[in-house]
């Protein structure tokens, strides 16, 4: 879950790497650290704290040098500080090591390092892997690429590293396991990262390294080995990314951009995929699957965090529309027990980066059990969809900002077009009812748009929530999804305790908790559970809660109760889950800013967790 920079090449190191580390922050930011070999040797600078902190604090040193590696922590082993940030050196001082993942029997190696004389400077993990090179390279008399191949060989674990050598500023050795990493290729310079976005902007040619991979980094070689030493041949794609999509574009926050961005990443993730008039969908990362749909038991949806509120999103949809039972599953649960799985069960894994470790572990077992397993994920070329029998991408654009947002939007859309496609395979639908679905389906980046509208007055009531301790949301059907998310949203970037609930379920409890300075945020949009969620707000106010209602556009009856009311457009059951959601993202991002709350990179979180 943090950020790796590497660099080799005739330009300054230094200011392209902080700059890349400031594109992965989002990644991990519980300190920041660089390692240089210029005209003074090695130079190492890293600080507890983002990486504007390192950067400050570098101020009038040496930073000269054409090689170079950085690094932005999320700790796993050993607190955030200025001793546990990497980069980390080895006995000698000589060799230097940035590391994304968790070596997992690093006590053990450490324990037999310390009998051999090795002492260390930090509580990481990561530090005994670069002792545990040095070893080998010293006591092996082998060249640095085959000590650091076989010190990975003794490793259980995940990592994406890179080592650099003082005494040999020509070269870089990279290798990974578990965590991602992409090799840019320039002009007699290379690029190595934890995802394209530090690179894009000097080459769109780049090598996504494969597990059990090692590479040999010069300024005009690059040799690909796997662990087991048989070369590979580099496999070079050309980057889809604009740089502009980088960049926040004018807006505060990339949350807010992203929100922002929602009618068009629909529309992107629709492209191709609708036809309303013919009343079809195509769904062509998945159509050599087409006959097996036809004939499968049970679709088991596995994911975290806000995937898996989509998840739950999917299965209204599959179930109401391609009538198959559908599971879902949180993925850090569903890899630990033994499930029942057949050839006959489709396993749909949901990822916006696409290397979330406990869903990538999920899908590993569902593959051994004989299940086919397609993929949802938003970024090309990430581990999951290299892991997937096929899937879908969402193609919502790179999601800068920790909260999910237009990713989640994005992942709605695809299992709605899923659902679909399942139902034409299946003949659970007719074509006229296919084409109405469609035809409105094409209008919701519109009603989206609409939906954007209330930003003005959601500030206005996001200063009446901002000071809550607690706040409850509440749905039924498909609105309990929606109402899960709002809840996240909230707590992770303003940190309010915030649940979502089934609307009926609050008799059964929470309803204990409701006072007068209990906000209660309740999805009572027009629906097959309308009158229900109605009474469920009656009791609310019979208990002198204050409830903010998501209400359809024009409704009389829910203001007469609600004390405050946000309109969405009018829409069916199928697709209220993508409209209800936009006012959430909106409340919860102004009351992180009125909170003060750093809404791109909330505290303890990373976008991306690559750790169990
Ligand atoms: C949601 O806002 C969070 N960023 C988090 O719950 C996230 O959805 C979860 O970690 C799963 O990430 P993934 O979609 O990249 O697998
Ligand atoms: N396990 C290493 C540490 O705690 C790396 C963590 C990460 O991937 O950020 O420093």
């Amino acid at each position: 879950m943090c950020g790796i920079v590497g660099y080799i090449g005739f330009r300054e190191a230094w200011p392209l790497v902080i700059k890349g580390l400031k594109r992965l922050e989002y990644r991990g930011y519980d300190s920041a650290g660089i390692a240089l070999i210029g005209d003074s040797g090695l130079n190492i600078y890293k600080k507890a704290g983002k990486v504007s902190e390192l950067e400050n604090f570098s101020v009038g040193k040496n930073l000269s040098g054409t090689i170079g590696i950085g690094h932005t922590r999320w700790a796993t082993h050993g607190a955030p500080s200025d001793r546990n940030s990497h980069p980390h050196t080895s006995n000698s001082g000589t060799l230097s090591i940035i590391h994304n993942g968790i070596i997992e029997n690093y006590a053990t190696l450490k324990e037999e390092l310390l009998k051999r004389g090795h002492f260390f400077n930090s509580d990481t993990d990561t530090e005994v892997l670069i002792h545990l090179i040095e070893e080998i390279y010293k006591n092996d008399d082998v060249d640095l690429l085959e000590a650091v191949r076989l010190a990975l060989n003794e490793v259980t674990g995940a990592y994406a590293i890179v080592v650099m050598d003082q005494n040999q500023p020509d070269q870089l050795i990279a290798a990974r396991k578990g965590s991602p990493m992409v090799i840019g290729v320039g002009e007699d310079e290379y690029f190595i990262a934890s995802d394209a976005t530090p690179i894009v902007e000097y080459t769109k040619n780049v090598i996504y390294l494969n597990d059990n991979e090692i590479a040999f980094v010069k300024r005009d070689e690059l040799l690909i080995k796997r662990l087991d030493n048989v070369v590979q041949t580099p496999y070079i794609q050309e980057l889809e990314i604009q740089l502009e999509l980088l960049e926040k574009g004018g807006f505060d926050h990339f949350m807010l951009k992203e929100i922002y961005e929602q009618p068009r990443s629909i529309r992107d993730c629709m492209r191709g995929r609708i036809y309303p008039n013919e009343g079809f969908v195509q769904l062509g990362g998945i159509k050599e699957y087409a006959e097996k749909l036809k004939n499968i038991d049970r679709i088991i949806i596995v994911a975290c965090g806000t995937s898996w509120h989509a998840g739950l999103v999917g299965e209204y949809l599959i179930e109401e529309y391609a009538r198959i039972p559908v599971e879902v599953e949180y993925a850090s649960e569903f890899r630990y027990r033994n499930p029942i799985i057949t050839e006959k069960d489709v396993v749909i894994a949901i990822s916006q980066s696409g290397e979330t470790a406990d869903t990538m572990a999920a899908i590993e077992m569902a593959k051994e059990k004989g299940a086919t397993i397609f993929g949802v994920c938003n970024v090309v070329g990430s581990s999951i969809p290299r892991l997937t029998h096929a899937g879908v991408y969402t193609h919502a654009g790179p999601e800068i900002g920790v909260a999910s947002t237009k990713a989640f939007t994005a992942q709605v859309t695809v299992l709605t077009l899923i659902a679909f496609y399942m139902a034409q395979q299946k003949g659970t639908i007719t074509k006229a009812k296919m084409v109405e679905l469609l035809t409105e389906l094409d209008l919701i980046p519109e009603k989206i748009q609409r939906a954007l509208e209330s930003n003005d007055l959601i500030k206005e009531i996001a200063a009446k929530f901002k000071d809550s301790r607690n706040c409850l949301f509440l749905g039924r059907g498909s609105g309990f999804p929606v109402a899960l998310e709002g809840a996240l949203k909230l707590k992770e970037i303003s940190y309010i305790h915030a649940e979502g609930y089934p609307a009926a379920e609050m008799k059964h409890g929470p309803i204990a908790l409701i006072d007068e300075e209990m906000p209660v945020v309740v999805i009572a949009t027009k629906n097959s559970s309308y009158e229900k969620v109605i009474s469920n707000i009656q009791e609310v106010k019979a208990r002198k809660g204050i409830v903010l209602a998501i209400v359809t556009e024009g409704d009389t009856e829910v203001k007469k109760m609600a004390d405050y009311v946000i309109e969405i457009p009018d829409a069916s059951e199928a697709f209220l889950p993508l409209l209800a959601t936009i006012p959430l993202q909106l409340l919860s991002y102004h009351i992180a800013v009125l909170r003060d709350c750093n809404v791109d990179q909330p505290r303890n979180l990373a976008k991306s967790v690559t750790v169990e």
